[in-house]
């Protein structure tokens, strides 16, 4: 049977996902921010994440030649942050909404955990690529409340 790609993405959006902000530092030393959903842990020891990204990405080049991405996981109040950072041309993170961690990632301030991480391996997955990383620092914040995404829509937990 072949797969439809729009029904594959509705059937993909009944999997209820939390919303991150990847970031990377360009070559120019900007931080950059793009929304993603793809997140997921891999392994505790080591300590390894994934995302992945999409290849057509105006940002590809920029997250697939960087050493490392930062992670920052949204609060319920922080759909506005991805609205903007997941539009074309609204790259560079705001100013004074991040700061720079020890591992040397753009961290969002007011997500509700953090993670800066070292790329491990690039792999290829069709019209993604899975970036792979090694946890260097990380922080949270006990009984922050995350926004969820289900299909197509951003929910709240009740
Ligand atoms: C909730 C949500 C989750 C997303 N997840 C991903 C993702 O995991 N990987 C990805 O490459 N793009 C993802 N996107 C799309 C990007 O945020 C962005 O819209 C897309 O890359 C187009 O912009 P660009 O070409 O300027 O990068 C997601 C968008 C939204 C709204």
């Amino acid at each position: 049977m072949a797969i439809d790609s729009r029904e594959l993405r509705n059937v993909l959006g009944h999997f209820s996902t939390g919303v991150c902000v990847a970031t990377a530092i360009d070559d120019t030393e900007n931080a950059i921010g793009l929304t993603v959903n793809s997140f997921a842990s891999v392994s505790l020891e080591p300590p390894l994440v994934l995302w992945c990204i999409q290849k057509d990405s105006d940002r590809f080049a920029v997250y697939n030649d960087a050493s490392g991405f930062g992670i920052s996981i949204l609060g319920e109040q922080q759909e506005a942050l991805s609205n903007r950072y997941a539009q074309k041309s609204h790259y560079a993170l705001l100013a004074g909404s991040y700061r720079i961690g020890h591992s040397g990632q753009a961290l969002l301030n007011d997500s509700i955990a953090d993670l800066g991480c070292v790329i491990t391996q690039r792999i290829d997955g069709g019209d993604h690529i899975i970036l792979v990383g090694e946890v260097i620092e990380m922080e949270h914040r006990p009984g922050a409340r995350p926004l969820v995404f289900f299909g197509g829509e951003y929910r709240q937990l009740r």
